[in-house]
């Protein structure tokens, strides 16, 4: 835990425009700064961001906060990481003890994990099995070493080791290297050949483990630790950042990743059993401009590769795929064919365009109008995704010149495309506005929908209470009588609590409740204030009146406007 003082020195030292301005462009209006809303797509700025009270609120998509959340938000991190993130960026230490909790547990559990890979390492020596698993697979003694493969035998041996080494069952059990049942303790891993996760900074955080039969599971993955989140890191990543000036190669499995470094492509990374995430691209991004996804051959594999490919494309890296054919995966290919064919099918992989245009040109003759016509159409249609004027300029030539048609014909149906596209995500991003108008579908108060006129008494009372504090004081001194009782729904009860007790406490910055409160429902929280800013809703008249709608709307009714909204969605 983070101490409150220090977090509000670090917003102190950490004006919300200047961190916002790393990622949007502000512009003046009034006493506020305004600009293009990061998290979701719009022409005109809706985005505000509020100087006086250090927040920010978009009025397009609800999004809102202060520069904590923003940074939770944009980096996607973890509240006591994004206050991190901020400390550095401002010169400010968080004293040892303030992490002490985390730290030391962290650094307990890797010290762990490197006498567990020891461990499973010298098993390796001593299983016959194992061994032979690998070496059937074509691992030589040098990729075993490298890699630091090693075997989880059955039994007691590795809880029985670490204990000896002075680990406590609690440790092993918070670093998954152990379990608790009805009979006690028992290892994670049984009967697995074992492949050490190891960070960039050397340490190893997780491990994967495979069965040497057709058994199921598979693999066995460390689920997250304070050491591990497996969607921030990648396999291999240790040794590929040194080889990776020109490109990443992006796999889907362990054993893909091992043989081609065996054969010489050391800048092979793979995820860790789970899909690719924005971290994991942003990751890459640190290391290198291009990344070659070279995932299974098979349908799964492909489809995965495509959504992998939007998510690195929205990270600014450039991307390839290859294509794998007459294979299972890169590690059969690089078996079967060579790593020379390997590199072929690097040199030759495509852009997602390519990839789109020579399947377009194998379903249509291009020969006939009528075939020309129909390929022209489907590639405009993908033309017209693509997000980069400049991108879409090269695929519009390319497809002119492959078709014989005028670039400048296309040009006009790929724009007919891009409008058609916008006007329906208007009107579904409009539709989506109005249902949260209403509260459908509201997962951050989900009593909302039932309880409209309750719900929107308790944000503007909520709202009120966040600007002045002294309302704050009314009713935990009883001069205003308000209860969490009053409160009828679910997440505004426990807000009102929250506030009060920070307020009553001495707190004043509502930030601080990002600890307790996840990213998102910090967004809301702010958003109840920003909405009352500005207004006259600092008079006691305006917060009474509230507190009265409140209590008399025990039951859910209708007003006027919500009967028209509901009638336009037809429900
Ligand atoms: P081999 O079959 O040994 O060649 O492994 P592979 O590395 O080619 O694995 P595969 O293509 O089957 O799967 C890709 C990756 O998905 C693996 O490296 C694992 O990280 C993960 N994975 C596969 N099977 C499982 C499973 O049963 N559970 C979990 N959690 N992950 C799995
Ligand atoms: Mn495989």
């Amino acid at each position: 835990m983070i101490p409150d003082n220090i977090i509000e020195e670090i917003k102190a030292r950490n004006e919300i425009s200047d961190v916002i301005s790393t990622y949007v462009t502000l512009r003046k209006a009034g006493s506020n700064m305004n600009g293009l809303c990061p998290f979701h797509n719009e022409k005109t700025p809706s985005f505000t961001v509020f100087t006086a009270t250090q927040s920010f609120y978009c009025f397009g998509c609800g999004a809102a906060g202060d520069a904590i959340t923003f940074i939770r938000k944009i980096e996607n991190l973890e509240y006591a990481d994004a206050v991190r993130a901020l400390a550095k960026r401002s010169g400010i230490e968080i004293p040892e003890d303030a992490d002490r909790d985390r730290g030391v547990r962290r650094s307990r559990i890797l010290e762990m994990n490197k006498e567990a890979a020891r461990f499973f390492r010298s098993q390796l020596m001593t299983s016959g099995e194992a061994k032979a698993y690998f070496i059937k697979r074509g691992l030589t003694q040098r990729v075993l070493d490298r890699f630091g493969l090693g075997f989880a035998p059955r039994g007691f041996g590795l809880i029985d080791h670490l204990k000896k080494l002075g680990y406590t069952e609690e440790e092993m059990i918070t670093a998954k290297l152990a379990g608790k049942g009805e009979r006690g303790m028992f290892p994670f891993f049984r009967n697995r050949v074992m492949f050490p996760i190891i960070d960039t900074a050397g340490s190893v955080i997780a491990f994967g483990g495979r069965v040497m039969d057709n058994s199921l599971p598979k693999y066995l993955n460390t689920p997250d630790t304070p050491a591990f989140s497996k969607g921030r890191n990648l396999f291999a990543l240790n040794y590929a950042r040194n080889h990776c000036a020109e490109e990443l190669i992006l796999c889907e499995g362990y054993m893909d990743v091992i043989a081609l470094h065996a054969a010489g492509f050391q800048n092979a990374v793979a995820t860790l059993g789970t899909a690719l995430t924005q971290e994991q691209a942003r990751l890459m991004k640190r290391y290198t401009g291009k990344v070659i996804i070279s995932y299974d051959g098979d349908r799964a594999g492909q489809n995965a590769a495509d959504r992998a490919s939007a998510i690195l494309t929205e990270a600014g890296l450039e991307v390839r795929i290859l294509r794998i054919k007459d294979a299972k995966d890169p590690d059969e290919y690089i078996k079967s064919f060579g790593p020379d064919a390997f590199k072929r099918l690097l040199k030759g992989s495509e852009t997602k365009f390519d990839f789109i245009l020579s399947n377009v040109l194998a379903r249509h003759d291009v020969a006939t109008s009528d075939g020309k016509i129909k390929a022209a159409a489907e590639l405009c249609a993908e033309i017209a995704k693509v997000r980069s004027a400049v991108e879409q300029e090269l695929y519009i030539e390319k497809t002119a010149s492959v078709l014989g048609v005028e670039a400048a014909s296309l040009k006009s149906d790929v724009k007919k495309q891009v409008r058609k596209r916008n006007a329906e995500q208007n009107s579904s991003f409009e539709k989506q506005m109005m249902n949260k108008a209403l509260g459908i579908g509201d997962k951050i108060n989900p009593d909302h929908s039932g309880n409209p006129r309750a719900s929107a008494a308790e944000e503007a009372i909520l709202g009120i209470m966040m600007l002045h504090p002294e309302r704050v004081t009314d009713i935990v001194s009883g001069k205003i009588a308000l209860t969490e009782e009053d409160f009828v729904t679910g997440f505004n009860r426990k807000v009102f609590i929250a506030v009060r007790k920070l307020f009553s406490e001495g707190g004043r910055d509502i930030g601080v409740l990002g600890s307790e409160f996840s990213q998102a429902e910090m967004g809301r929280i702010y958003e109840m204030q920003v909405k009352r800013e500005g207004l006259e809703s600092s008079s006691d008249t305006v917060f009474l009146d509230n507190i009265n709608a409140l209590k008399a709307a025990s039951v859910a009714q209708e007003t006027d406007i919500e009967k028209i909204i509901k009638a336009k969605l037809g429900q």
